[in-house]
């Protein structure tokens, strides 16, 4: 290979709609014909795909494969919930299910890389980019992460139907300061160590074939020139073998930071810094081979990033078939197991937050056969783009079956009266009078309300204020003035802030973005085919002050303790704790929260040992053992006291004290779903090992210390009976 078509195998470029910034270039043609392009992406159709590819298989010297690209970030035709819905099932299994028919499709259009799963954690819910990924806690992403490359991956990657995932934002993306998107990050190594890194350690041992670098700068350094985290944590500590990606002009960007002074220093320090492939800047193809001329780069370090890249297009078996089947692509698409599957993972999805006693005594949910006219309103109610959320991929409003669409298929025109109420943001006086009359002529009334998708979550969708956006709060308040039961389902790719609905409103479901069977999965929730089972992942902030707020929080020197906190302090003892004065400190509902038609009553934690052996522990780690002697079993009694079969999360928190470093009140630590009927117990065991007990500790190390052990088996993060051990030396 020529040195310039060696940098071409380094250079990407957005041929289809972009998603970011333009970069002006557009005579991909010629650059392929001279080999200089290595990747493509944002092309969505086999065609076109095959006539990038002809190009460069049947007129570039080398006849190298391109690799095509996009963001299937929740399905590719058949639209599953956001990846925040997706979590909140607490299911890997069916996640990664999910992400198999997006590689199914993807694949059968040419695409054979995706830009996902986003591993970020999310502690703050301004972050527009919540919406994309798994949530808070690092156990449960890191759980999602790997089923997310597996199901893209499937077990070979030269499988026609396998695509390469790349885990994102590396590293640090979700802590943007105040919320806003791209905003500088600083993080302790510790705190990055504990809590920002394992998704991506997870994702890499999953195999995942590539890992994107991130826009923001970590602790002043950019990280998409970062050798701390790209070199030494990334190739050194883990071993990946993989390509890194910029994100999109994130090589152009260290301009912007202030850490090149033009687009030849971007293009050293990025690459020496660990970028091996450059999307959408150019700047690679500017300034990659004058730089090797010049000395500046060692050509043995672009051999290498090259190395990278062909290995993954052998990988995928792309030299044996470059081209796609135009004919059978379509087949590929929306199969019916396809769109059960996408039902399904959006009846998981759905979080029941609130589900109190109508003025007649039961819960307003599941909603009575007998209901017979029903008002649905709501600017969400029948609103199919919005409901395949933030990253649609190729995905077609025209697939989406609305709530509107699917209720009026089962009540007939009669029985449902719609309104749409106002808009997401605008709307009239009379729309809002024309909501009251129809509410008013109703048994029940299910209210649609929330965010814009495309418009308010996901990238560049920071928000200060989390309310309900535009007129909906008065919608809304309107309705419940009228005294209808009212239940309300929130569309958003975040927690909004609202506590006046979860004071008022007897009924709330968390409805995420659900999809293409948004519809029919909510009308079978709403009437109680399936038992809602999801739980937040994300700890649901009662004001936007509290942001950031997550339940793994440390203790501080000061906690409030039992306080009565929902009243202004009334002397020092009240006064002089970490606390806000005008807002409690919990949330409005815990990570980990969610309701369901049933009841569940959970028994104390039994131990098999009081005690274990900080050393026998720290062994185990180093030999890579989970389950092991070292290890202690931690079981619980979960009964269903309900009168409903239904699936419970059941989740293990530790807590250690006495450490050389202050560790979270609580850490999940493991999780099982378990199906109950009514009126049965199930003993739940977890096997606690080594992982559990190890922390990153004053000296960086992951280890295991001697500690006092606090563990919980419970229905949260925030309730629940707990027993203690001890870690002794
Ligand atoms: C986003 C990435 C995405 C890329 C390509 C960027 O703006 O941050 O997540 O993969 O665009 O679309």
């Amino acid at each position: 290979m020529t040195l310039e078509e060696k940098v071409g195998q380094l250079v990407q470029y957005s041929a289809g709609q972009p998603t970011g910034p333009g970069t002006g270039r557009t005579d991909y043609d010629s650059m392929i014909r001279k080999g200089e392009v290595g990747a493509l992406f944002n092309i969505t159709t086999a065609r076109e795909v095959n006539v990038y590819q002809r190009i460069a298989v049947e007129q570039s010297r080398l006849r190298i494969p391109l690799l095509f690209g996009l963001d299937v970030i929740h399905g590719f035709r058949t639209e599953f919930p956001i990846p925040l819905g997706l979590a909140s099932s607490w299911d890997p299994q069916l996640v990664e299910r999910a992400a198999r028919v997006a590689a199914r499709e993807a694949s059968a259009s040419g695409i054979r890389w995706t830009f996902s799963p986003v591993v970020d954690i999310a502690r703050d819910a301004r972050w527009g980019r919540m919406a994309e990924g798994s949530g808070e806690d690092p156990y449960l992403g890191s759980a999602m992460a790997s089923a997310y490359v597996r199901g893209y991956q499937g077990t070979r990657l030269d499988a026609a139907d396998s695509i390469a995932a790349c885990p994102k934002h590396f590293v640090g993306y979700g802590a943007a300061e105040g919320g806003r998107d791209y905003n500088s990050v600083e993080l302790s190594e510790h705190t990055l160590r504990q809590f920002y890194l394992p998704p991506f350690h997870a994702a890499v041992d999953a195999g995942a074939a590539t890992l994107m670098g991130a826009f923001n700068s970590l602790n002043a350094v950019p990280a998409s020139a970062n050798p701390f985290t790209l070199r030494q944590i990334l190739r050194t500590e883990w071993g990946f073998q993989g390509v890194v990606d910029s994100d999109w002009t994130s090589v152009a960007e260290l301009v912007a930071h202030g850490i090149a002074n033009d687009g030849a220093a971007a293009a050293r320090k990025a690459f020496l810094g660990g970028v091996d492939m450059d999307m959408a800047s150019s700047l690679y193809h500017d300034h990659l081979a004058q730089l090797v001329r010049s000395g500046e780069v060692p050509e043995a370090r672009v051999d290498e990033a090259v190395r990278r890249v062909l290995r993954v297009k052998f990988a995928l078996g792309l030299f044996e078939h470059p081209y796609s089947d135009e004919v059978k692509e379509a087949a590929a698409m929306l199969r019916p197991e396809s769109l059960t599957l996408a039902r399904t993972a959006a009846e998981q999805s759905f979080v029941l937050l609130k589900n109190s006693a109508s003025p007649g005594g039961a819960p307003i949910l599941p909603l009575s056969t007998e209901t017979r006219t029903i008002a649905l309103i709501g600017p969400l109610a029948d609103d199919q783009n919005n409901m395949l959320g933030s990253w649609a991929a190729r995905g077609r409003a025209e697939d989406v079956v609305t709530l509107r669409a699917a209720l009026t298929q089962k009540l007939g025109v009669d029985g449902l009266r719609y309104a749409k109420g106002t808009e997401i943001i605008g709307g009239s006086d009379d729309q809002i009078a024309d909501a009251v009359r129809t509410a008013e002529q109703a048994d029940v009334v299910i209210l649609a309300l929330g965010e814009d998708a495309p418009a308010m979550t996901g990238e560049a969708a920071s928000r200060a204020h989390l309310g309900l956006p535009g007129r909906q709060q008065q919608l809304l308040e309107k309705i419940v003035a009228t005294g209808k039961p009212v239940v309300l389902l929130l569309f958003s790719g975040r927690p909004l802030t609202m506590p006046w609905a979860f004071e008022h409103v007897p009924a709330v479901v968390a409805a995420w973005f659900p999809g293409v069977q948004a519809g029919p999965a909510l009308l079978r929730a709403l009437f109680g085919e399936v038992n809602p089972s999801g739980k937040l992942v994300v700890s649901w902030p009662r004001a936007v002050g509290q942001e950031p707020l997550y339940y793994n929080a440390l203790n501080t020197g000061r906690p409030a303790g039992n306080i009565d906190l929902t009243r202004p302090p009334k002397n020092g003892d009240e006064k002089f704790v970490s606390r806000y004065i005008d807002v409690p400190n919990s949330p409005q509902f815990p990570f980990g929260y969610g309701l369901s038609y049933s009841n569940y009553q959970y028994g104390q934690p039994r131990l098999s040992k009081e005690q274990l052996s900080a050393g026998a522990l720290n062994d185990e780690l180093c030999a890579g053992g989970r389950a092991s002697n070292a290890a202690v079993e931690v079981s619980a009694d979960v009964t269903n006291t309900g009168t409903r079969a239904g699936e419970e999360t059941v989740q293990l928190y530790v807590r250690l004290q006495g450490t050389s470093v202050a560790l979270p009140v609580r850490a999940l630590s493991g999780f099982q779903r378990v199906t109950l009927t009514p009126g049965e117990t199930k003993k739940v065991t977890f096997t606690v090992g080594p992982d559990a007990f190890a922390f990153w500790n004053d000296q960086n190390k992951f280890a295991v210390e001697p500690a006092r052990v606090t563990i919980w088996v419970s229905p949260d993060s925030s309730s629940g009976s707990e027993a203690t051990l001890q870690i002794v030396k």
